[in-house]
């Protein structure tokens, strides 16, 4: 599948704001700066969509961009990011969660993770969170094109031994870069494979 044609449709702190069509949606999130936003706009194949920047803590919003008038795309504010004060930590903390459990539009979310380094236990609890309140999700590993061939094959090898600690299988994961484009071409049959 490739997108023909994307449009920005809304941003806001409130899911009662979101649309208020049935049509289905995917949603983006993981640790600030992770890539999230980049990665939207490569799916999309437009560069300017989502507002992207090499400084943690870009998107603050819950922002829907609709594709091919049948479903959206959704880029959401990243977690983790120590600068903000504690308050508005937690207030993106209930948004992004509030989201999460009560968005009856959400198909499944793509939880994205930094290639490079080892695994975090911000992502590895937010995972775990998403398996105890059985949100589907799968796994994004970005920025590859930064990692030699071998290097990126060590890295999802520590990460999936990781995850087994806890987790009865692997989900199903993506090696992406938004630079490249690599893995664009499975993350979009996924979603076409479910939109069928
Ligand atoms: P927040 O909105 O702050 O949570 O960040 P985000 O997850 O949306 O990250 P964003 O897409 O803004 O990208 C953060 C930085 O990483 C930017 O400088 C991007 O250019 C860079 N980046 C994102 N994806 C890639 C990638 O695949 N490869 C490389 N080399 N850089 C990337
Ligand atoms: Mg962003």
């Amino acid at each position: 599948m490739e997108i023909k044609q994307v449009e920005f449709v809304i941003s806001n702190t409130n899911i009662a704001k979101c649309p208020q069509d049935k049509k289905p949606e995917y949603a983006f999130i993981g640790r600030s700066n992770v890539g999230k936003s980049s990665l939207i706009n490569c799916l999309a194949n437009n560069k300017k969509l989502a507002h992207t920047s090499s400084k943690p803590g870009k998107t603050q919003l819950i922002n829907h961009f609709i594709v091919d008038e049948t479903w959206y795309l959704v880029d959401l504010p990243g977690y983790g990011y120590a600068k903000v004060s504690k308050n508005s930590r937690q207030k993106f903390q209930k948004m992004i969660e509030d989201y999460i459990l009560e968005r009856p539009n959400l198909i499944n979310l793509f939880v994205l993770i930094d290639s490079r380094i080892p695994p975090q236990q911000i992502d590895l609890e937010f995972m775990e969170w998403l398996g105890e309140n059985q949100v589907p999700f799968s796994m994004v590993y970005t920025k590859i094109d930064k990692l030699k061939s071998n290097q990126l094959n060590k890295n999802l090898h520590t990460y999936h031994k990781k995850m087994l600690e806890s987790w009865a299988e692997i989900p199903v994961y993506f090696a992406t870069s938004a630079e490249t484009g690599a893995g664009k071409t499975e993350i979009l049959s996924y979603i076409a494979e479910i939109n069928r």
